[in-house]
């Protein structure tokens, strides 16, 4: 209110009804967008090991492209970590670099999601990434190191808003880590139901560390690491 020079909390409502651009400004101004590579110890080999891997296993056997949600992505760490795992998964089983796989970073901040679109983060932003990993996926620019192609590839950001019907369906795994905590009971009973609906049957959601799945759909899924948090979605 007090950099748009509005007098009251009424003008400032009508201003953001009319104007988009405040909006997003306000959006990115409350959105938590902490983040980083590799976060939390253990959880991305895990997600390696009890998702991707069973996940490459059945899609080798059937076909199909695999697609992973990376829900409420903030600035792109999240996204590029499972893209890095989902790489080294694909060399580990000698499989080609071209098998169709794609990774969907989504989250309600244009600012956040503008500078994972961008895909160049500073060394203390990479400290998590191990050296050799950091070589294969980054090119190191002068003070920044910038995403590859090879992960560029399979990676894309869209602004979607958890809250909302789904755009997507029948994912493979859906990861999305540190953003329920942010939200009322109700809204996180919501948010769950939509991410029920987006997944496939037989499909992998992970949450956080610190979240619990709560809600009326919390019995379509059976947990398969209570410590990562990661479940499957039982018909
Ligand atoms: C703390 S970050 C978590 C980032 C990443 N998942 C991780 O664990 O490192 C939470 C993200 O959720 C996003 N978010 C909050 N509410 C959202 C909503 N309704 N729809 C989509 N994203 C949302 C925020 O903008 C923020 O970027």
């Amino acid at each position: 209110m007090g950099r748009s020079s509005m007098p009251d909390v009424g003008s400032y409502v009508d201003l953001l009804i009319h104007d988009d651009a405040e909006t997003t400004e306000l959006i990115s101004a409350l959105s938590i967008n902490v983040t980083e590579f590799f976060r939390d110890d253990g959880a991305f080999e895990a997600l390696s090991e009890k998702i991707i891997r069973p996940l490459l296993r059945s899609k080798r056997e059937t076909g199909g492209i695999l697609r992973i949600w990376s829900a409420g992505c903030a600035t792109g760490q999240e996204t590029y970590t499972i893209a890095i795992c989902l790489n080294e998964e694909m060399r580990r089983a000698n499989m080609p670099e071209d098998m169709v796989a794609s990774i969907t970073g989504t989250d309600i901040s244009a600012s956040a999601l503008a500078f994972a679109r961008k895909g160049d983060y500073s060394e203390l932003q990479v400290k998590n990434v191990p050296a050799y990993l950091l070589k294969r996926y980054f090119i190191k620019n002068e003070s920044s190191y910038e995403i590859n192609d090879l992960l560029r590839k399979r990676v894309r950001f869209m602004k979607e808003d958890l809250m909302e019907t789904p755009k997507s369906k029948f994912f493979d795994a859906i990861i999305c880590r540190n953003v329920l905590i942010y939200f009322s009971r109700p809204s996180h009973d919501e948010v769950i139901e939509n991410l029920h609906e987006s997944l496939r049957s037989g499909g992998f959601l992970m949450l956080g560390r610190t979240e619990a799945l709560m809600g009326r759909v919390r019995t379509s899924f059976e947990m398969i690491d209570p410590e990562n948090r990661i479940f499957v979605k039982v018909s």
